[in-house]
């Protein structure tokens, strides 16, 4: 959802602010825009358009604004349609105050009410217009202070918010503030950054603070101020960015996602090394984990998925219950969660709205937070108790790939830590399934170099209106997110169903010719031959079965083969080709594979 990004400092700010909107892109948008301060005192310069970020830099021509100071957004609409007017920045009535800002301001029509009986001229349909003019009439109150109005106006604000502000009185100056949605500060040399994520800056530098709730940031070329909403000064935690500009990029893939696609196995290698036999005492410190009665793993899309097969690994393995709750119904519906209660919320962005606000409800109940996330610095991680990071590296796409195989490896080395905590697991178990953990990546790697005759295969059902996933065991949220990625990436009706259930409903959506996709369990696992009953079942029904597993299925039309693995990691192999699948089904259907319609990639608001 919206990318935000500033810039202040030697370089002509249009340049990094455009190239930030680029790398923020991924996030989801229909609407980009851009404010510059190019003289001071005078109207601020800006631009702004409907649709992709092309569409802004074709308006923008060959134009380059003498300025060294500006902010860029791209919107992901809530209040008012994607429109040239409802896009950000959002100015004042002079023209002088510009505002960007991600999130939902849930008190904005009384503020709009209280504004135009002031005077105020509106001019969008957005939340975000209400808070410029606040903004402006509170700047005065301060004699000019963007940085004190800021505080005060965010005090008068209900929602979720990142907000970054320039005045045209004040070249070089821009002002943040957050609450309940993403802002980092980039720290350059000679200049400085504000961005919704790192990605947007990383070009640049490596350096990042973190904000906290509830923070406002007040930044030149040289220097970075944070305080909270009174003003009392704060020193924000300094973090490297491990990653370099080159993982942002493409590096010759046709599409982020299909180089997140192969990137699987050394996604799944750095996320496992030093971890298969034990979490180290660093990631474990802050955690108490004796005595647990029960874990609640919360989780939204595909991190839900990952969940899910995180609850088979965790029962198993630990010996205690497992409830996977999706975040957006976790919190409404006011759970039993007490001190016992191990929370573990699952996400890649670690800012995602639903699994934030299900994190604090758990969190003012007592319960223990141990979080899986992917993003260093993300306000999941720091409102935890204790984090276990996944390595994937950046996730540009939207469609979830290589993020989602790093959260199931994140499951199994929790089911097994957990497991040895609670003595559950004995030794060699544990070492054992460590040593299939290791074995991952090479197997990933060889499913990758057989996927080409998936091409043809995919192109063969493109027209189809319906496709439906089976699987049994760990293998049924393998069908849940292999149905995920088709929805997302081929705009196609896809369900996934778990193979017993099969009879007491779903099969009667079974025509001649529907595409059934059965992951089939390990050939030696006590479940094959039932699955393969339920093979049957469909295919007496008219079903074109594809069978994916370790080995051969004579009843199926057509066999995706993968690697024999543990029963229980078997997701990790079987996700693959259901990853492929879907990419390939969006090309055969011309989608925008990166960036499908309608949807973001870091859901910000609830
Ligand atoms: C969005 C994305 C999904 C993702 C989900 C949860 O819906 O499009 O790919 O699985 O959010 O995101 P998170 O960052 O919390 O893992």
């Amino acid at each position: 959802m919206c990318g935000i990004v500033g810039y202040t400092g030697k370089a002509l700010a249009l340049s990094p602010v455009l190239e930030g909107l680029r790398r923020l892109e991924y996030r989801g948008y229909d609407s980009a825009g851009i404010a510059l301060v190019v003289t001071k005192g005078a109207p601020l310069w800006i631009e702004k358009r409907a649709g992709k970020l092309s569409n802004l830099e074709d308006s923008l021509g060959d134009v380059i604004p003498d300025a060294h100071s500006g902010i860029g957004h791209t919107r992901w609409a809530t209040h008012g349609g994607p429109t040239d007017t409802n896009a950000h920045p959002h100015l004042d009535n002079e023209g002088k105050l510009a505002l960007i800002h991600n999130g939902i301001i849930e008190n904005y029509v009384e503020l709009r009410e209280l504004l135009e009986k002031r005077g105020h001229i509106f001019t969008s349909e957005t939340d975000t217009e209400s808070v410029v003019h606040l903004l402006s009439d509170a700047r005065k109150a301060h004699n000019g202070d963007l940085a004190a109005a800021m505080r005060e106006v965010c005090a008068e604000l209900r929602g979720s918010f990142t907000l970054l502000a320039i005045h045209a009185d004040e070249p070089g100056r821009i002002v943040g503030a957050r609450r309940n949605s993403p802002l980092v500060v980039g720290v350059g040399d000679g200049e400085n950054f504000l961005a919704s994520d790192v990605s947007a800056f990383i070009a640049h530098t490596k350096r990042a603070l973190e904000l906290g709730q509830d923070e406002v940031v007040d930044i030149t070329s040289t220097s970075i101020v944070v305080t909270d909403l009174m003003g009392n000064i704060l020193t924000p935690r300094e973090y490297e960015i491990s990653w370099d500009a080159s993982a942002a990029e493409r590096g010759g893939f046709p599409h982020f996602m299909l180089k997140e696609i192969y990137e699987q196995p050394k996604s799944i290698a750095d996320t496992l090394i030093g971890r298969t036999q034990g979490l180290n005492s660093e990631i474990t410190a802050g955690i108490n984990l004796e005595g647990i009665s029960k874990v609640v793993i919360i989780a939204c899309g595909t991190a839900y998925h990952a969940g899910l097969v995180g609850k088979y690994a965790i029962e198993k393995w630990a010996n205690v219950p497992v409830d996977v709750e999706l975040a957006s119904e976790y919190r409404y519906r006011e759970p039993a969660v007490d001190s016992s209660t191990l929370v573990i919320p699952i996400s890649q962005s670690g800012e995602t709205m639903d699994t934030l606000m299900a994190l604090r409800y758990a969190k003012s109940h007592g319960a223990r937070i141990f979080a899986v996330c992917n993003t260093n610095g993300s306000t999941i991680p720091r409102e935890s108790d204790a984090v276990l990071y996944t390595h994937a590296g950046p996730e540009i796409a939207v469609a979830s790939t290589k993020a989602f195989a790093t959260q199931l490896i994140a499951m199994y080395l929790l089911g097994l830590h957990l497991g040895r905590v609670r003595g559950a697991i004995d030794e060699k178990t544990s070492i054992e399934i460590g040593n299939e953990l290791a074995l991952l990546p090479a197997k990933v790697e060889q499913i990758l170099e057989t996927v080409e005759p998936l091409r043809s295969l995919t192109r063969e059902f493109k027209d189809s209106t319906s496709m439906l996933f089976l699987g049994r065991h760990v293998g049924y949220p393998t069908a849940l997110e292999g149905a995920l990625k088709l929805k997302e990436l081929a705009y196609m009706h896809a369900e996934g169903f778990a193979g017993g259930e099969l009879k007491h409903g779903p099969i009667a959506l079974i025509e001649n010719g529907t595409p059934v996709i059965a992951i089939m369990p390990p050939s030696n696992s006590l479940l094959y031959e039932k699955m393969v009953s339920n093979v049957q079942e469909v295919k007496a029904r008219g079903a074109v079965v594809i069978a994916i597993g370790d080995s051969d299925l004579s009843s199926a039309a057509h066999n995706i083969r993968i690697p024999t693995s543990h029963e229980y990691l078997q997701p990790v192999l079987a996700v693959v080709p259901l990853q492929v699948i879907a990419y390939e089904m969006a090309i055969a259907r011309g989608n925008d594979v990166d960036q499908p319609r309608n949807l973001a990639k870091s859901v910000t608001v609830e």
